[in-house]
Protein backbone atom coordinates (compact mmCIF):
# COMPACT_ATOMS: atom_id res chain seq x y z
CA UNK A 1 0.00 0.00 0.00
CA UNK A 2 0.87 3.48 -0.86
CA UNK A 3 -0.07 6.67 0.09
CA UNK A 4 0.99 9.65 -2.04
CA UNK A 5 0.21 12.74 -0.03
CA UNK A 6 1.41 15.96 -1.83
CA UNK A 7 0.92 19.98 -1.55
CA UNK A 8 2.24 23.59 -1.47
CA UNK A 9 4.39 24.80 1.64
CA UNK A 10 3.17 24.54 5.44
CA UNK A 11 -0.32 22.87 4.14
CA UNK A 12 -0.14 20.48 6.87
CA UNK A 13 0.85 17.59 4.54
CA UNK A 14 4.00 16.20 6.51
CA UNK A 15 1.50 16.66 9.97
CA UNK A 16 -1.11 14.69 8.39
CA UNK A 17 1.10 11.84 6.38
CA UNK A 18 3.06 11.03 9.75
CA UNK A 19 -0.16 10.42 11.59
CA UNK A 20 -1.57 8.29 8.62
CA UNK A 21 1.55 6.57 8.38
CA UNK A 22 1.00 5.31 12.57
CA UNK A 23 -2.75 4.28 11.63
CA UNK A 24 -1.99 2.10 9.04
CA UNK A 25 1.56 0.80 10.06
CA UNK A 26 2.95 2.51 7.28
CA UNK A 27 6.22 3.54 7.10
CA UNK A 28 7.08 7.67 6.39
CA UNK A 29 9.06 9.54 4.45
CA UNK A 30 9.14 13.36 3.69
CA UNK A 31 10.50 14.16 -0.17
CA UNK A 32 11.11 18.18 1.07
CA UNK A 33 13.72 16.95 3.54
CA UNK A 34 15.88 15.64 0.67
CA UNK A 35 15.71 18.75 -1.47
CA UNK A 36 16.26 20.48 2.02
CA UNK A 37 19.55 18.73 2.67
CA UNK A 38 20.43 18.78 -0.89
CA UNK A 39 20.24 22.06 -0.30
CA UNK A 40 22.52 22.34 2.67
CA UNK A 41 25.17 20.12 1.66
CA UNK A 42 25.71 22.56 -1.60
CA UNK A 43 26.25 24.96 0.25
CA UNK A 44 28.53 23.39 2.75
CA UNK A 45 30.53 21.96 -0.07
CA UNK A 46 31.01 25.89 -1.40
CA UNK A 47 28.25 25.72 -4.16
CA UNK A 48 25.63 27.71 -5.55
CA UNK A 49 22.21 26.66 -5.17
CA UNK A 50 21.19 27.81 -8.50
CA UNK A 51 24.27 25.68 -10.19
CA UNK A 52 22.99 22.77 -11.28
CA UNK A 53 26.37 20.61 -10.85
CA UNK A 54 26.98 21.59 -7.82
CA UNK A 55 23.78 20.40 -6.40
CA UNK A 56 24.23 17.42 -8.65
CA UNK A 57 27.25 16.68 -6.80
CA UNK A 58 25.52 16.87 -3.64
CA UNK A 59 22.32 15.24 -4.70
CA UNK A 60 24.25 11.88 -5.73
CA UNK A 61 26.07 11.53 -2.35
CA UNK A 62 22.71 11.96 -0.23
CA UNK A 63 23.37 10.35 3.26
CA UNK A 64 19.68 9.42 3.94
CA UNK A 65 20.69 9.63 7.93
CA UNK A 66 21.34 13.32 7.93
CA UNK A 67 17.47 13.65 7.08
CA UNK A 68 16.38 14.18 10.68
CA UNK A 69 18.73 17.37 11.44
CA UNK A 70 16.33 19.85 13.17
CA UNK A 71 18.24 22.49 10.67
CA UNK A 72 17.01 21.68 7.75
CA UNK A 73 13.68 23.30 8.75
CA UNK A 74 15.34 26.84 8.71
CA UNK A 75 13.43 29.63 6.93
CA UNK A 76 16.32 29.89 4.35
CA UNK A 77 16.90 26.36 3.34
CA UNK A 78 13.28 25.66 2.36
CA UNK A 79 13.95 28.78 0.22
CA UNK A 80 17.03 27.32 -1.29
CA UNK A 81 15.57 23.21 -1.53
CA UNK A 82 12.90 24.89 -4.02
CA UNK A 83 16.02 26.62 -5.78
CA UNK A 84 18.02 23.15 -5.96
CA UNK A 85 14.54 21.20 -6.77
CA UNK A 86 14.20 23.05 -10.07
CA UNK A 87 16.91 21.48 -11.52
CA UNK A 88 15.93 18.62 -13.53
CA UNK A 89 19.30 16.51 -12.69
CA UNK A 90 18.40 16.60 -8.63
CA UNK A 91 15.27 15.21 -9.33
CA UNK A 92 16.53 12.55 -11.39
CA UNK A 93 19.58 11.69 -9.09
CA UNK A 94 16.61 11.77 -6.03
CA UNK A 95 14.42 9.36 -8.04
CA UNK A 96 15.93 5.73 -7.39
CA UNK A 97 16.12 6.62 -3.46
CA UNK A 98 12.53 7.70 -3.43
CA UNK A 99 10.90 4.50 -5.96
CA UNK A 100 12.87 2.13 -3.27
CA UNK A 101 11.65 3.56 -0.51
CA UNK A 102 7.96 3.00 -1.67
CA UNK A 103 8.71 -0.72 -2.36
CA UNK A 104 9.32 -1.74 0.70
CA UNK A 105 7.34 -4.80 1.90
CA UNK A 106 5.28 -2.56 4.77
CA UNK A 107 4.20 -0.18 2.58
CA UNK A 108 4.65 3.62 2.73
CA UNK A 109 3.35 7.21 2.81
CA UNK A 110 5.48 9.58 1.14
CA UNK A 111 5.05 13.58 1.15
CA UNK A 112 6.20 16.21 -1.06
CA UNK A 113 5.13 18.00 -4.61
CA UNK A 114 5.64 15.50 -7.50
CA UNK A 115 4.27 12.23 -5.36
CA UNK A 116 1.07 11.41 -7.28
CA UNK A 117 2.54 12.54 -10.78
CA UNK A 118 5.91 11.34 -10.44
CA UNK A 119 7.41 9.55 -8.08
CA UNK A 120 4.32 7.04 -7.51
CA UNK A 121 1.83 7.43 -10.02
CA UNK A 122 0.36 3.72 -9.02
CA UNK A 123 -0.05 4.92 -5.61
CA UNK A 124 -2.72 3.16 -3.79
CA UNK A 125 -4.47 6.68 -2.41
CA UNK A 126 -3.49 9.96 -3.50
CA UNK A 127 -4.20 13.24 -1.70
CA UNK A 128 -3.53 17.17 -2.50
CA UNK A 129 -3.30 18.92 0.86
CA UNK A 130 -4.23 22.70 0.93
CA UNK A 131 -4.55 25.41 2.13
CA UNK A 132 -4.79 29.67 1.67
CA UNK A 133 -1.54 31.31 1.66
CA UNK A 134 -2.77 33.35 4.35
CA UNK A 135 -3.61 29.89 6.22
CA UNK A 136 -0.23 28.49 5.41
CA UNK A 137 2.03 31.70 6.26
CA UNK A 138 0.18 31.42 9.45
CA UNK A 139 0.94 27.70 10.66
CA UNK A 140 4.40 28.53 9.81
CA UNK A 141 4.61 32.00 11.40
CA UNK A 142 3.77 29.98 14.68
CA UNK A 143 6.38 27.18 13.98
CA UNK A 144 9.40 29.55 13.15
CA UNK A 145 8.30 31.92 16.45
CA UNK A 146 8.05 28.44 18.36
CA UNK A 147 11.82 27.47 17.08
CA UNK A 148 12.49 31.11 18.41
CA UNK A 149 12.71 32.79 14.62
CA UNK A 150 12.27 36.42 14.99
CA UNK A 151 10.12 37.23 11.53
CA UNK A 152 6.73 38.70 10.60
CA UNK A 153 4.05 36.87 9.05
CA UNK A 154 3.77 39.13 6.18
CA UNK A 155 7.61 38.10 5.92
CA UNK A 156 7.00 34.70 5.64
CA UNK A 157 3.96 35.26 3.81
CA UNK A 158 6.32 36.48 1.01
CA UNK A 159 8.07 33.22 1.00
CA UNK A 160 5.20 31.20 0.94
CA UNK A 161 4.22 32.91 -2.52
CA UNK A 162 7.77 32.71 -4.07
CA UNK A 163 7.94 29.39 -3.82
CA UNK A 164 4.49 28.17 -4.57
CA UNK A 165 5.51 30.00 -7.72
CA UNK A 166 8.13 28.78 -8.03
CA UNK A 167 7.28 25.01 -7.33
CA UNK A 168 4.45 25.48 -9.62
CA UNK A 169 5.95 27.45 -12.06
CA UNK A 170 9.18 25.19 -13.16
CA UNK A 171 9.35 22.71 -15.86
CA UNK A 172 10.98 19.71 -14.14
CA UNK A 173 7.84 17.43 -12.32
CA UNK A 174 5.71 21.21 -11.21
CA UNK A 175 3.86 20.99 -8.11
CA UNK A 176 0.30 19.84 -9.71
CA UNK A 177 -2.49 17.68 -8.28
CA UNK A 178 -2.99 14.53 -10.19
CA UNK A 179 -5.85 13.95 -11.64
CA UNK A 180 -6.50 11.22 -9.46
CA UNK A 181 -5.81 12.62 -6.45
CA UNK A 182 -8.75 13.73 -4.09
CA UNK A 183 -8.43 17.38 -2.61
CA UNK A 184 -8.32 18.05 0.74
CA UNK A 185 -8.58 21.96 1.56
CA UNK A 186 -7.42 21.90 5.16
CA UNK A 187 -8.01 25.78 5.84
CA UNK A 188 -10.62 25.80 7.92
CA UNK A 189 -9.98 21.95 9.44
CA UNK A 190 -8.12 21.47 12.78
CA UNK A 191 -5.22 18.89 12.25
CA UNK A 192 -7.94 16.35 14.15
CA UNK A 193 -10.51 17.13 11.52
CA UNK A 194 -8.03 16.76 8.74
CA UNK A 195 -6.79 13.16 10.06
CA UNK A 196 -10.34 11.99 9.95
CA UNK A 197 -11.14 13.58 6.55
CA UNK A 198 -8.09 11.86 4.92
CA UNK A 199 -8.71 8.52 7.03
CA UNK A 200 -12.12 8.79 5.41
CA UNK A 201 -11.06 8.91 1.85
CA UNK A 202 -8.47 6.36 2.61
CA UNK A 203 -10.88 3.94 4.32
CA UNK A 204 -13.52 4.58 1.23
CA UNK A 205 -10.75 3.84 -1.32
CA UNK A 206 -9.58 0.83 -0.01
CA UNK A 207 -13.11 -0.58 0.26
CA UNK A 208 -13.16 -0.08 4.31
CA UNK A 209 -15.36 1.48 6.60
CA UNK A 210 -14.52 4.95 8.57
CA UNK A 211 -12.17 3.99 11.60
CA UNK A 212 -10.30 7.46 12.47
CA UNK A 213 -9.68 7.69 16.29
O1 LIG B 1 7.66 21.77 4.53
P1 LIG B 1 7.49 22.61 3.31
O2 LIG B 1 6.22 22.27 2.59
O3 LIG B 1 7.70 24.06 3.55
O4 LIG B 1 8.68 22.24 2.30
P2 LIG B 1 9.25 20.83 1.94
O5 LIG B 1 8.15 19.85 1.70
O6 LIG B 1 10.28 20.48 2.96
O7 LIG B 1 9.94 21.09 0.53
C1 LIG B 1 10.99 22.04 0.36
C2 LIG B 1 11.11 22.30 -1.14
O8 LIG B 1 11.56 21.10 -1.76
C3 LIG B 1 9.81 22.66 -1.84
O9 LIG B 1 9.53 24.04 -1.85
C4 LIG B 1 10.02 22.10 -3.25
O10 LIG B 1 10.66 23.02 -4.09
C5 LIG B 1 10.96 20.93 -3.03
N1 LIG B 1 10.30 19.63 -3.15
C6 LIG B 1 10.08 19.12 -4.41
O11 LIG B 1 10.38 19.80 -5.39
N2 LIG B 1 9.55 17.88 -4.59
C7 LIG B 1 9.22 17.14 -3.55
N3 LIG B 1 8.71 15.92 -3.76
C8 LIG B 1 9.39 17.63 -2.23
C9 LIG B 1 9.92 18.90 -2.06
O1 LIG C 1 4.57 19.51 5.75
P1 LIG C 1 3.98 20.88 5.51
O2 LIG C 1 5.01 21.93 5.24
O3 LIG C 1 2.91 20.87 4.46
O4 LIG C 1 3.23 21.33 6.84
P2 LIG C 1 3.47 20.91 8.37
O5 LIG C 1 4.83 21.29 8.79
O6 LIG C 1 3.00 19.51 8.57
O7 LIG C 1 2.38 21.81 9.11
C1 LIG C 1 2.53 23.18 9.27
C2 LIG C 1 1.91 23.59 10.61
O8 LIG C 1 0.48 23.63 10.47
C3 LIG C 1 2.18 22.65 11.79
O9 LIG C 1 2.58 23.43 12.91
C4 LIG C 1 0.84 21.99 12.05
O10 LIG C 1 0.67 21.72 13.42
C5 LIG C 1 -0.14 23.04 11.59
N1 LIG C 1 -1.49 22.58 11.14
C6 LIG C 1 -1.67 21.47 10.39
O11 LIG C 1 -0.70 20.77 10.07
N2 LIG C 1 -2.91 21.08 9.94
C7 LIG C 1 -3.99 21.80 10.25
N3 LIG C 1 -5.19 21.41 9.80
C8 LIG C 1 -3.84 22.92 11.02
C9 LIG C 1 -2.57 23.32 11.44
Amino acid sequence: MIIAVDGPAASGKGTLSKRVAVHYALAYLDTGSLYRAVARDTVIAGGDPRDEDAAVAAAEKIDPDTLEDPGLRARGVGEAASIVAAHAKVRTALLAYQRSFAKQPAGAVIDGRDIGTVICPDATVKLFVTATPEERAHRRYLQLIDGGVQVTEDEVLADIRRRDERDQGREAAPLLKADDAHLLDTTNLSIDAAFKAAIDVIDAALGRTGSAS
